[in-house]
């Protein structure tokens, strides 16, 4: 057995919180791994919503290289979350993003688990300080914060609280790198993390530019994708800074478009997403997106992502 097939073993079974877009994702890339997975839910459509699924997924876990076959005989479907938790040794939580909410399932959780278990949640803003505030032993929990959709997207940031073991931190590290996944240890709670914060910055600039009519929607697309996207998938903004500063690096940078750069920050719109811009801004996304349904513009979208993954590795 390598390192890799038994730093997934030793948590086999695992169990996915929360049935919705992250945690079907998920328990896909826990089943094409080879592992059993507990899939919990109170939703009653829960047998429906996972057939659509996987009836739709294959051919994303052709193109990544994984099974797509044998998952049913490993899945476990349940609405009781004692079921769900006793026994197993992994759990990604996956439920609504409310703090009360994962408050109470992690307290809950934790009087049917063992020592061992590794707790984490898929929380996109929420520091595991807060979410494991009623927990009574909060030593093994910790977010594990994956990119949509975490079966084709390799960053999971990692973020522990204070109480985290390190045992547990390495422990997660480890089970995520197994999964063929890039986990980034982040060094201190903040509200979003990184990756949303930094992507959140940007989102509300262009939803800005977008609703004063400076830019259709589509072309805002167009734009990134033609520039920073593609530069930062290949450099990520900070090494792309320092290169814009030719010989002179970051330093050079900064000295040189510094003022231009304050300037813009302080010309950036405060959009906030109160009713009407919201509807105005969901009307211009019917008008630009609408003619074709989620399903396949996300299948779209999964193509070139993973496209422009194989070039990467
Ligand atoms: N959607 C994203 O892009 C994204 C990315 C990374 C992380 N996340 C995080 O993942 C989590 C889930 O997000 P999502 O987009 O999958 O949401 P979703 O609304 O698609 O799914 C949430 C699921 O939780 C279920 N649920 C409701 N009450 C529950 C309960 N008490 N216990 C367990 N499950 C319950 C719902 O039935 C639903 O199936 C959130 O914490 C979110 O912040 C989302």
């Amino acid at each position: 057995m390598t390192k890799l097939h038994a730093d997934l073993e030793r948590f086999n079974p695992v169990t996915v919180i929360g049935a919705g877009t992250i945690g079907l994702s998920w328990a896909t890339l826990f089943l094409a791994h080879g592992l059993t997975v507990r899939l919990y839910d109170p939703r009653s459509d829960l047998q429906e919503v996972v057939d659509q699924h996987f009836q739709s997924i294959g051919s994303t876990l052709d193109l990544l290289g994984l099974p797509s076959t044998g998952f049913m005989e490993k899945l476990n479907l349940t609405s009781n979350l004692q079921f769900a938790v006793e026994g197993t040794s992994f759990i990604q939580e996956n439920g609504p993003e409310k703090l009360e909410l994962k408050q109470q399932l992690f307290a809950e959780i934790e009087t049917y688990i063992g020592p061992h278990a590794l707790l984490m949640s898929s929380s996109s803003t929420l520091p595991a300080s807060e979410i494991s505030a009623k927990m009574k032993n909060k030593s093994r929990m910790l977010i594990g914060h994956p990119f949509n959709p975490p079966l084709v997207m390799p960053l999971v940031e990692v973020v522990p609280g204070s109480f985290t073991s390190q045992e547990a931190i390495k422990d997660a590290m480890a089970f995520y790198v197994a999964l063929g996944k890039a986990p980034q240890l982040i060094q201190k709670e903040v509200f979003g993390f990184v990756a949303n914060r930094l992507q959140f910055a940007m989102l509300r600039e262009a939803m800005y530019l977008v609703d004063e009519g400076v830019v259709a929607m589509e072309d805002v697309d167009e734009i990134v994708k033609d520039s920073i996207g593609l530069r930062w998938a290949a450099a990520g903004p900070m090494l792309g800074m320092h290169l814009g500063g030719g010989q002179g690096g970051m330093e050079a940078f900064m000295r040189h478009l510094g003022p231009t750069m304050e300037k813009s920050w302080a010309a950036q719109g405060d959009l906030m997403l109160n009713e009407e811009t919201i509807q105005r801004l969901a009307q211009k996304s019917r008008d630009s997106y609408g003619a074709s349904s989620i399903d396949e513009l996300a299948k779209t979208r999964d193509q070139k992502q993973m496209a422009i993954l194989k070039t990467r590795n």
